[in-house]
């Protein structure tokens, strides 16, 4: 099948939803979304969203925050817009219908306080925000006429001149997006979608790793994409661990306790029970998460334990039960009380700074291309992420991108190429009959990039990541090159492409900051 659309957006989290609904006075809008239209990062999303709201509070304090947290590399213009702009993007976001969390039930937002923030700034919805923020935007999306939300299609590629036979490399000057192949889950159909603008709102990468507290949708499909189609990508080597995911093995993806809990007075604790962030940081379980989460990685390695606590017994059962009620629910159903026991916590890839570049309209380097939310590289987060800033950044960026391409559609004349666009060919592919195969291979990717490629790196650790990855890029491209497409088999190579961009990133990348930490670099 194809079909014309005036705005395409592939993903429905904040970035996909806030752009759309931003677009879709504009013209005619279609939003795809390879799962359930609710599943993805924003839904787990727990702290909140940052922003400054009162006049106790400062945009030169959050601009500050976001500077140190990103160790000096952080974009310094981007990061004065989207700080500015966060105060009316969280009113639009009210308008929606999006509930956050008022003080004794009244006018003022009720903020909490994360790690690297000097103050309390951060809006939430109990220790659900994102569920709250997702719930908003996508009733108010499907209450849009404009905007067709279709779910089960999965974005292969984006259509560029390269499927239009002419040599495409990274070299190509004017590289143009016209939309995208998709696979229809339901049929195993692969359709043409074309489109005046797109927008890439994929979310994030987490499953490149073993321990993520990312859903199974992350797996950074838009910035496989891009780069398959020649586009440019940065910062990939700064991938963020989570300091506190809850230690329970079997438990995919992994059960975030969130950082607020360390901003009401939560302390993080070794197996004796004894304090240890002292001796790493001033700011103690406050500090900024690469910090903490490096810390307790070298405290686990001293041990030779797979687990450290959060002891959250001091901030009292009331408000542990009314202030944190999912993560209370979700610790009591594996048996720990957390008003009387210690949380066992350990790190998880959590987020994924870098991703496909963007100016500051949120365009990518393919014309007609736009993306936003985890998958893009604004330049906001430097070498790690403000606690609490990606969501404030995904819906800066969508107003930003959605305000260039109401101007692009209506500026530009059509696409006169669109019938010269060939369906996609699946002629000579038979079904692989062995999805072990991609199972396998994709938990060997994990272990790779988990142990070689974590928080803690070295020369030697990257090559051997490089040297085992290339083994399974080339068994995987000979399956892929022989197989009927499918959604697993693509999501295995758009990880591998991943993982093979945060290694070539990472050995790029000669200086200890952010995230990217290696001993031969000390
Ligand atoms: P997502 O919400 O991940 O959505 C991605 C969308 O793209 C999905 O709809 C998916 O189906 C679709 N998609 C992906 N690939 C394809 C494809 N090939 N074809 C079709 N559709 C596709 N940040 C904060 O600022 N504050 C927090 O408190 C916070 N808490 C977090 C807690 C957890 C547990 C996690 C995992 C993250 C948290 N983050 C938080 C980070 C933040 O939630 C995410 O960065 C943000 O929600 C990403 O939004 P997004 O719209 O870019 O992507
Ligand atoms: C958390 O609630 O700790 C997550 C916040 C974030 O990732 O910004």
């Amino acid at each position: 099948m194809r079909y014309e659309v005036d705005f395409l957006v592939v993903g429905s989290g904040i970035a996909g939803l806030s752009f759309a609904l931003k677009v879709a006075p504009y013209g005619k809008v279609c939003v795809l979304t390879k799962g359930d239209a609710a599943e993805g990062s924003t839904r787990y999303a727990q702290g909140g969203i940052a922003a400054v709201m009162y006049d106790s509070d400062s945009f030169d304090k959050h601009i500050h925050d976001t500077l140190v947290a990103g160790d000096g590399i952080c974009d310094r213009e981007v990061v004065e817009m989207t700080i500015r702009e966060a105060p009316e993007r969280i009113r639009e976001l009210v308008q929606y219908g999006v509930n956050f969390d008022r003080e004794g039930g009244g006018g003022r937002f009720d903020l909490h306080r994360e790690g690297g923030h000097s103050e309390f700034r951060i809006l939430h919805h109990k220790d659900n925000t994102g569920e709250e923020i997702e719930r908003g935007l996508l009733e108010a999306a499907r209450n849009h006429p404009n905007i067709e939300i279709k779910e089960r299609q999965f974005a292969i590629d984006i259509i560029t001149q390269h499927h239009l036979g002419q040599r495409v490399t990274k070299h190509t000057p004017d590289i143009e997006c016209y939309g995208v192949y998709a696979l229809d889950c339901d049929t195993n159909r692969i359709d043409t979608y074309l489109a005046k603008v797109t927008l890439l709102a994929t979310g994030g990468m987490g499953n490149v790793y073993s321990t993520t507290t990312t859903p199974v949708i992350s797996t950074g499909d838009g910035v496989a994409m891009v780069h398959r189609a020649r586009g440019v990508l940065s910062d990939l080597e700064f991938m963020q661990f989570h300091p506190t995911s809850l230690y329970n093995p079997a438990e995919k993806p992994a059960f975030l306790i969130t950082e607020a809990m360390r901003g009401a007075g939560a302390i993080l604790k070794d197996r004796d029970g004894n304090e240890f962030m002292q001796k790493y940081d001033q700011r103690l379980s406050l500090a900024p998460r690469d910090i903490v989460a490096r810390a307790i990685d070298n405290e686990m390695k001293i041990s030779g334990k797979d687990y450290l606590y959060l002891d959250a017994r001091g901030i009292g059962k009331k408000h542990l039960i009314e202030g944190f009620p999912t993560i209370y629910a979700k610790c009591l159903s594996i048996g720990i009380d957390i008003t009387r026991d210690m949380i066992p916590i350990r790190p998880a890839a959590h987020y994924q700074c870098g991703g496909i570049k963007v100016d500051r309209n949120g365009e990518s380097s393919i014309h007609h291309l736009y993306a936003a939310g985890e998958c893009s590289c604004t330049g906001l987060h430097g070498g790690n992420r403000l606690a609490s800033n990606s969501l404030l950044e995904a819906v800066v960026y969508a107003h930003n991108a959605a305000m260039s391409a109401i101007n692009q559609i209506t500026q530009n004349a059509p696409s006169t190429l669109n019938n010269q666009i060939p369906d996609w060919n699946a002629e000579g592919m038979v079904l692989n009959e062995e999805m072990v195969l991609i199972t396998q291979t994709k938990r060997e990717l994990q272990e790779i990039m988990s142990n070689y490629v974590g928080i803690v790196r070295s020369d030697l650790r990257l090559q051997r990541a490089f040297d085992r990855l290339n083994l399974i890029f080339r068994e995987t491209e000979d399956l892929y090159n022989r197989s009927v497409l499918t959604e697993p088999l693509s999501e295995l190579r758009n990880l591998i492409a991943c993982a093979y961009l945060i290694i070539k990133m990472a050995r790029a990348r000669r200086q200890n900051v952010g995230l990217h930490y290696s001993l031969d670099l000390l």
